[in-house]
């Protein structure tokens, strides 16, 4: 499975984020949720964060590494890096976070400044629009600080070519004046650690990844990492979680903590107003049922693609242009906001001659592949 199916592009973060405005909540007693126009996706299941939701995730979000759950072997190397720098007396090397939304970047940041017991600086590449902004921020770090960039993929080019210097020697030049008479002043900056997170690895330049001396590959979390997630939460928001209860919300939380949480936080809700609150197994699934998350973390987008491929098309290959008609979306949605998972799940792959349903995909929905179709076209790729 390559990078590429894991990304987020801006579309599809755009066709998110449109969900977040949407009015109204769905779940209203059962009801059917409110129509949502295309390119939508239910907002329970978003791996962006909404705006109001910022707040409680700040107050969920481990604070030092024994608290950051899973990820082993990025929690080791980052360790590694760290022991040995405050062993040595001096800040890190520069570190890269790489991953999909919700699994953890921005907390890595905070407990990456927490455990050398320096302040951290938060800004994001769209905010950095001029290299001048970047060149105040940097000239204004103290010794040993943390400055993290999120989303250092979207920064503007001077001032990434700006930071290039800045990550290496701990300098920038200052251009004062225009034209002809432009001249460039070096100023000397204490030597920081810069902490730069991504969704889109494939998106930075060479020379600004190459400047990074640690790479941190997120990968999506298992169901026991999860279910460690849904606990600690639950303890901190005072939630009866029963076993069979974080086992249920784990396996439909599509391997992210931040979807985990939320529907933490929705099957919460109903376990609360419908029943004695207590968290277990049955609450959850019927929560989640008015929520419109199925077994898999399907939602409603999901399932309308896979019915399509496999209804429709006897399980492909057909193009994803075909798909899209047929579900009455864009193309880009169904390839960005749709199909990640789907792939991801193993329920649909994606060949030189179309989408093609795999068995798992057929038995999802409860069918049996036509014998002598789908399994080969799956292989002829
Ligand atoms: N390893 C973890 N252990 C416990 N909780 C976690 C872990 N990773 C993420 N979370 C929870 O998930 C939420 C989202 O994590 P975070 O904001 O760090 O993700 P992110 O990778 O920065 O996402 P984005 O790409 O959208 O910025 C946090 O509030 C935190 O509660
Ligand atoms: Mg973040």
């Amino acid at each position: 499975m390559t990078d590429d199916e894991f990304e987020v592009t801006d579309n599809a973060m755009s066709a998110r984020a449109k969900s977040r405005t949407a009015p109204g909540e769905p779940g209203g007693g059962g009801a059917a949720p409110p129509e949502r126009s295309e390119g939508e996706r239910e907002p329970v299941l978003s791996d962006v964060a909404a705006v109001e939701e910022r707040e409680v995730e700040a107050s969920l979000r481990p604070k030092r590494f024994d608290e950051f759950v899973g990820q082993p072997k990025v929690r080791e190397q980052l360790q590694l890096v760290l022991e040995s720098a405050k062993r040595r007396n001096r800040p890190p090397d520069h570190v890269l976070l790489s991953g999909p939304p919700g699994l953890g970047k921005t907390s890595l940041a905070m407990i990456i400044a927490a455990e050398l017991g320096t302040p951290i600086r938060v800004t994001s590449g769209p905010a950095i629009e001029r290299a001048g902004d970047l060149a105040a921020l940097l000239t204004s770090l103290a010794e040993g600080e943390v400055l993290f960039i999120d989303e250092i993929h979207r920064i503007a080019r001077p001032a990434e070519e700006l930071l290039y210097m800045a990550m290496e020697d701990f300098r920038v030049d200052v251009i004062v004046g225009k034209g002809p008479g432009a001249t460039a002043i070096p100023l000397d900056l204490e030597a920081f650690t810069l902490v730069g997170a991504t969704t889109r690895a494939g998106l930075l330049t060479g020379p600004l990844r190459d400047r990074f001396g640690f790479t941190a590959h997120m990968d999506f979390y298992d169901a026991a990492e999860l279910e460690l997630v849904l606990r600690r939460s639950a303890e901190l928001l005072a939630v009866d979680l029963r076993a069979d209860g974080a086992a249920e919300i784990a396996s439909r939380s599509r391997g992210t903590p931040r979807i985990a949480n939320r529907l933490l936080r929705r099957v919460r809700d109903y376990a609360e107003v419908r029943a004695d609150g207590i968290v277990t197994e049955s609450i959850a699934q019927a929560a989640l049922a008015v929520y419109d998350v199925d077994e898999l973390g399907l939602d409603r987008l999901d399932r309308a693609v896979l019915d399509a491929l496999v209804r429709r098309f006897g399980g492909g290959p057909v193009g994803v242009g075909t798909l899209a008609v047929a579900v009455g979306e864009e193309v880009e949605t169904v390839e960005e906001v749709a199909e990640p998972f789907l792939v991801r799940a193993g329920l649909l792959a994606r060949t030189p001659r179309g989408r093609v349903a795999t068995p798992a995909a057929w038995s999802h929905l409860e069918l049996v592949p036509p014998s002598g179709s789908g399994g080969p076209t799956l292989f002829d790729a």
